[in-house]
């Protein structure tokens, strides 16, 4: 038994475990950026939905941020708290209840204010509305994940927005980072106040988004809370800046477990066949695209013997880490555990049944070091999504 096995065999194959030590370690780090800065930050669930652990987020942060009324709903369900909610576009027939499970709600355009404004305003519900703006700045280079991209439809050019808030408008959010750093917040921030400052002045509250990733080692935390303290100084107005990263609450908290199912050698390319699909269950690895960390696995060099291709189980011809191979130190053998770090954020709110290809289970290590399996999808999972 090589040691990944010794670790990592306790778990089910496929399986996301989630440690929630690290999550705590995070949270901390979140909370220290709170109350130096005195913001509040909230959790994207469109990132990190794992919410056998929300308990453990609500210790520490502000509460959440929801895209969907599912998500809103999530919040109230396993959070115990209302949502800050922002959708591209609100559906007429959900609009009702996401007022129920929200306490604060974003508008993508002006034509969805004035859409649901009358709905908005009657409702005996007290909620805070705000309108989602477009600084227009972004240093992110994957067009896939970059709000601020010309033709863009997420939030309000400046040359559209009226000089003054609109009336039941109280508050503005921008978001247009992607596992940024503060120097690239600090530069959307002035394209932000350049554009939107006057508007700023007139808000209860700004809402600046999430791609934050303050918990990658690394990140500038003094900086962070600097340009947060100096922001709030430069409007006394806001009652509250708000931040709402996904990542950095789930960044290097789990693993994906899975297991080698065969090995096939193509033109010298040996590629193990796991079970496990980077398309169905780790999709960033497709569509960012980058290469993940495997456990106890390295980058190849020259002398190297035990080389492989990393393969998933769907028949998608690209459903393969195309981003390069993996050198192990024995070679790889049917049965072993192949261990893929950093796969909680990103991955289980994006899986899907393409092929009917087993989804993975979900289980938490708990700080004590116990183990919790919550969850192993089966055929019914399956079924029930497709009818
Ligand atoms: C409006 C909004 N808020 C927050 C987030 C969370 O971003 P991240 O997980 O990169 O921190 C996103 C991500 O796409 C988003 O679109």
């Amino acid at each position: 038994m090589n040691t990944i096995d010794e670790l990592y065999g306790k778990y089910p194959s496929p399986c996301y475990v989630l440690f929630e030590e690290s999550l705590e370690a995070n949270l901390q780090l979140l909370d220290l950026v709170q109350q130096s800065a005195g913001v509040s930050i909230i959790c994207a669930l469109k990132g990190f939905a794992f919410w056998h652990a929300f308990p453990m987020v609500k210790e520490y942060l502000h509460g959440a941020t929801a895209s969907s009324l599912n998500e809103a709903r999530l919040i109230s369900e396993e959070m115990g708290c209302e949502a800050h909610t922002y959708a591209p576009v609100y559906l007429p027939e959900e609009f009702e209840h996401l007022l129920i499970y929200s306490n604060h709600l974003t508008f993508n355009s002006l034509s969805q204010w004035y859409r649901f404004k009358e709905q908005a305003q009657k409702s005996p519900k007290k909620v805070s509305f705000g309108l989602r703006v477009n600084p227009e700045y972004s240093e992110i280079e994957t067009d896939l994940y970059n709000p601020a991209a010309p033709g863009c439809r997420l939030g309000i050019p400046v040359e559209q927005m009226p000089e003054q808030l609109p009336d039941g408008i109280e508050g503005l959010h921008m978001h247009a980072l992607c596992e940024n750093d503060s120097y690239a917040l600090e530069h959307c921030l002035e394209s932000f106040e350049a554009k939107f400052g006057h508007l700023i002045k007139q808000c209860k509250w700004v809402n600046l988004g999430g791609g934050h990733l303050i918990t990658r080692e690394g990140y500038d935390i003094a900086h962070l809370i600097d340009i947060l303290k100096a922001f709030k100084q430069r409007y006394p107005n806001l009652e509250e800046v708000i931040l709402e990263p996904g990542e950095a609450v789930g960044w290097q908290t789990g693993v994906l477990v899975s297991t080698v199912e065969d090995i096939v050698e193509n033109k010298g390319i040996r590629t193990a066949i796991l079970n496990v699909s980077f398309s169905c269950h780790m999709p960033d690895c497709l569509e960012m695209p980058y290469k993940p960390t495997i456990i106890g696995a390295h980058e190849p060099t020259e002398g190297d013997k035990f080389v492989y291709r990393m393969g998933g189980n769907s028949c998608l011809a690209g459903d393969f880490m195309g981003m390069g191979d993996f050198a192990f130190p024995e070679p790889l053998e049917i049965g072993d555990r192949v261990v893929f770090d950093d796969m909680i954020h990103y991955t289980m709110v994006k899986t899907t049944f393409f092929n009917g290809v087993k989804h993975p289970a979900i289980g938490m290590v708990d700080k004590e070091q116990n183990f919790f399996l919550f969850r192993e999808p089966g055929y019914e999972a399956y079924k029930e999504k497709l009818g």
